[in-house]
């Protein structure tokens, strides 16, 4: 599943931020071949926003959905309409899904690059049995946690530095068996800015896999830099 009804503020005025341009396709269209390019993956169910789904399906039915020209012949696409906040958006993905899927994956259409072999070691490790599986790498910068300023863009005052070794930072593909986050939104009213911390929340247990750099989240104007850079690198 793709979360993808997100408008992008962070990322400045413009189209809603899946819908933005990577060297001339969609960001949403990267994400939608980066998940299709498994063997594994039958179907992608995109979450669209709430008044663009048909825009969405003229989008995906007009894309070759594999590089090189191939289409993805063995998957299926489904296009539903998103909500308010992500966590809404990724629920009404699990409504529309159809029976017969046990492994889901959730991944943010605002991380358009990740390789295929990330997306291939969250699958196995869900099939090994973990109920939740997160793409984690380690922190480059030091995290220090703050009291709210008194005045916005104030001082903060620092009240801890927690140890950076034994923290991660996670992306997507995040992946769940079916039931557990069926019953974590379910269950979960909690705001959230993962799927796996509904999962943790029950008391599951959630483990990782490396995560990629390549998967990083376009979020901010020089990520868009970066997403082109990086293609532009791959056709090398
Ligand atoms: N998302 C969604 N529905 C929402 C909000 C977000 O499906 N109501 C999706 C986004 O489209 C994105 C993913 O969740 O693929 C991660 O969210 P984020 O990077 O925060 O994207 P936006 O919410 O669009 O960006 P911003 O927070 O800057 O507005
Ligand atoms: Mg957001």
């Amino acid at each position: 599943m793709i979360p993808a009804a997100g408008r992008g503020v962070r990322l400045g005025p413009g189209a809603p931020k899946a819908l933005r341009a990577l060297n001339g396709t969609p960001m949403l269209i990267h994400a939608v071949r980066a998940m299709a390019a498994s063997r594994s993956v039958s179907l992608v169910v995109v979450v669209a926003p709430p008044d663009g789904a048909a825009e969405v399906k003229t989008l995906l039915d007009a894309h070759t959905l594999l590089p090189g020209g191939a289409t993805a012949g063995s998957t299926d696409f489904l296009v539903v309409p998103g909500g308010d906040t992500r966590q809404e958006s990724v629920r009404f993905g699990l409504d529309a899904l159809p029976p017969g899927f046990d492994i889901v994956l959730v991944h943010d259409a605002a991380r358009p690059l990740v390789p295929v072999d990330t997306v291939d070691a969250v699958i196995e490790a869900v099939r090994d049995g973990a109920p939740a599986v997160v793409p984690a790498l380690p922190l480059a910068d030091t995290v220090k946690q703050v009291e709210p300023a008194s005045e916005p863009g104030g001082p903060e005052a620092v009240v801890a530095t927690p140890d950076r070794s034994r923290l991660r930072a996670v992306q997507t593909p995040q992946g769940f068996d079916r039931a557990a986050l069926v019953r974590a939104h379910e269950t979960v009213t909690d705001d959230v800015t993962d799927d796996a911390s509904m999962v943790e929340q029950l008391g599951l247990r959630v483990v990782t896999v490396p995560g990629h750099e390549e998967a990083f989240k376009v979020t901010r104007p020089l990520d868009l830099v970066l997403a082109e850079a990086v293609l532009a690198r791959r056709r090398l």
